[in-house]
């Protein structure tokens, strides 16, 4: 049976129509149901955090493997009081400056979250999401919502209702089909039960904004990213990154293959395409060859255009538009038979001074793993 599907616009929030969707929602997530929904980051598949049997739906509906733990939604601090152990005065500062926001904090749990949440972890990631429909089917519900990227496991995150729609429709009770994602890329996810706070997953917020907003003074600021360096330069460094489980996964690939490659690079490929060599050397060989030139594409932004001709797609004029776009633009690829896309890895002192630019980054090579 289909998913039941509806429209709820944020700006609407507030009309009698969306009131008896989120009414709806909240009481299929109640009832141990699944439902899609919009976020400021990318769209959720939310279940009862509570509850394990919901939780197991969320992993079934994904094909997610079942050690990679889930974000927990709320939408108030009582709600997080009552899911973890304790909110040191780091976190209190980081929940002031950044919740609600895309900001997930990892936290000792307490025993109400089961270990279906957490993959038998002692600790919950949490996250306060700022979206005003995602705050609302929380406070409706009434309880805590599990929630991972909206995509089947492996595939480009949801961006957009329509994608949630195509993809998932057969796999959940019911989705919310909202405005695209503002940011596009999901939280930043930071551990809180190190010494000094460690981005696990960058996002939206970097970890020097992160170190700046616990830092009460210029010199507390200092010591901390002492501290930072200091927890990476020592052996334990390695103990740290698996506890981020979801890291070792596949993820966010599309159907076509994805490279990373500098300016010079592709221009010396598009030369030769243009020019029918096909001599392409290394591990683009293989692909490049067997692949007609219109299935081929560039992923630049508004810059940079006009180097890569017919081959070129821009995903914006900013940073901020590029990071918006990226995975709307992986499906759309897909959606145009793309077969190959390369992606520009620019080195302009305006992108690559942005921290957002490493976690868009950070997605890419992922998915051309
Ligand atoms: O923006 C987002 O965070 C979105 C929206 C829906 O809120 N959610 C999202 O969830 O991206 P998901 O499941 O795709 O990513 C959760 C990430 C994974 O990398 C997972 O391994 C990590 O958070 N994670 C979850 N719980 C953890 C824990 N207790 N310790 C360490 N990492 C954890
Ligand atoms: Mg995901």
């Amino acid at each position: 049976m289909g998913a039941i599907i509806n429209n709820i616009l944020e700006r609407d929030i507030d009309t009698k129509l969306s009131e008896d969707i989120l009414d709806t929602a909240g009481n299929i997530i109640l009832n141990s149901g699944t439902v899609i929904f919009p976020t400021e980051t990318v769209y959720g598949l939310g279940a009862n955090a509570l509850d394990k049997r919901a939780a197991n739906r969320i992993f079934k509906a994904k094909g997610r493997p079942q050690d990679n733990p889930l974000i927990v939604h709320v939408s108030s601090i009582d709600m997080l009081l009552n899911i973890v152990t304790e909110i040191d005065g780091r976190a209190k500062k980081l929940i002031d400056k950044f919740w609600p926001g895309p900001l997930t904090m990892i936290f000792y749990k307490k025993d109400v979250i089961p270990d279906e949440i957490t993959g038998g972890l002692e600790t919950v990631a949490v996250r306060m999401p700022s979206n005003k429909i995602a705050l609302k089917l929380i406070e409706k519900a009434g309880v805590p919502i599990a929630a991972p990227s909206a995509n089947i496991s492996g595939r480009p995150s949801i961006t957009s209702g329509n994608y949630a729609e195509r993809e998932m429709s057969e796999r959940v009770d019911m989705i919310l089909i909202s405005e695209d994602s503002e940011i596009g890329i999901e939280s930043t996810v930071v551990d809180m039960t190190t010494e000094v706070p460690i981005v696990l997953r960058p996002g939206k917020i970097s970890q020097n904004e992160i170190i700046r907003a616990i830092s009460s003074t210029e010199d507390e600021y200092f010591s901390n990213i002492n501290k930072l360096y200091d927890t990476f330069s020592n052996k334990e460094r390695n103990e740290f990154i698996p506890k981020s489980p979801g890291m070792k996964y596949t993820h966010y690939s599309p159907e076509a293959k994805v490279f990373v490659l500098e300016k010079d690079e592709i221009v010396s490929i598009i030369n030769k395409l243009n020019n029918d060599c096909n001599d392409f050397g290394d591990k683009l060989e293989e692909v490049i060859k067997s692949t007609s030139k219109e299935k081929i594409k560039v992923f630049t932004n508004d810059d940079n255009l006009d180097l890569y001709g017919d081959f070129a797609v821009s995903l914006g004029k900013n940073i901020d538009e590029v990071g918006r776009n990226l995975f709307k633009s992986l499906r759309y690829m897909d959606d145009i038979g793309v077969e190959i896309i390369i992606f520009e890895k620019i080195e302009s002192i305006n992108f690559t001074k942005n921290d957002f630019w490493n976690a868009i980054l950070n997605r890419v090579i992922k998915a051309s793993e």
